[in-house]
């Protein structure tokens, strides 16, 4: 089975799809942290993030055993990400290393942008989560105060407004529900009940498959 998580940043698609992948026994892919690697690599190299061809090298060069994740969570290497992520040539380079892994026995929950528009477009499952900017930032703000960071809340609402544009707007696979995505807004949702609506719609769409009926719901709520 796979199961394709789409959403912004800090909806809760990465929690949400751990916790599928945990429960189903499949294995789980932060396809961000391939972008935060590849901005991470420019700027560690002392390049700009406007250096395509360092993006590009970098992209084809990752390596996800040796993912220093501590720098990649920083919210410099997720904006990085959002720069380079943009540029067609680092996304080609990571689609094959994306598809396989989907398609690695017993199957896979990924979480990211595209997911379900471009990198798994025939999943058993989509779903776009997400959540208000203002709810999300609050959510980055509590996370970042219990590593011990002094972050400011209205600047991590700043940096997800600017990402959220920025992902939106991109003329390469950009930020968007797949129309047969089940959209789940946990914005008034703790975890475990947005892991039970998110197992609902994973259900739902399994019984739905194995009926070889149509499943195409665009909202949930
Ligand atoms: O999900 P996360 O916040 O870690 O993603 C960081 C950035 O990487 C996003 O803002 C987005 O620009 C990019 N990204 C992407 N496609 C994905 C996953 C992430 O463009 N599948």
């Amino acid at each position: 089975m796979i199961i394709a998580i789409d959403g912004p940043a800090a909806s809760g698609k990465g929690t949400l799809a751990k916790r599928l992948a945990a429960h189903y026994g499949l294995r789980h892919l932060d396809t961000g942290l391939l972008y935060r690697a590849v901005g991470w690599a420019v700027l560690t190299a002392g390049r700009p993030l406007d250096d395509r061809a360092c993006a590009v090298g970098a992209a084809a060069s990752i390596d996800p055993q040796n993912f220093d994740e501590e720098a990649l969570k920083s919210q410099k290497a997720g904006e990085a990400a959002s720069i380079v992520s943009a540029y067609p040539e680092v996304r080609a380079a990571l689609v094959d290393f994306q598809k396989s892994f989907a398609a690695t026995p017993p199957g896979a929950v990924l979480d990211g942008r595209d997911i379900g528009t471009v990198i798994c477009p025939d999943a058993d499952v989509k779903i776009f989560v997400t959540a208000s900017p203002e709810e999300r930032a609050r959510r980055r703000f509590l996370e970042f105060r219990s590593k011990g960071l002094s972050v400011d809340e209205a600047e991590i609402l700043e940096d997800i407004r600017r990402r959220d544009a920025r992902d939106t707007a991109r003329a390469v696979a950009p930020l968007k529900p797949a129309d047969d995505a089940r959209v789940l807004d946990t914005t008034t949702l703790d975890i475990a009940a947005a892991l039970a609506a998110a197992l609902e719609i994973v259900e739902e769409g399994r019984m739905a498959r194995r009926e070889g009926g149509e499943w195409r719901v665009a909202n949930s709520e």
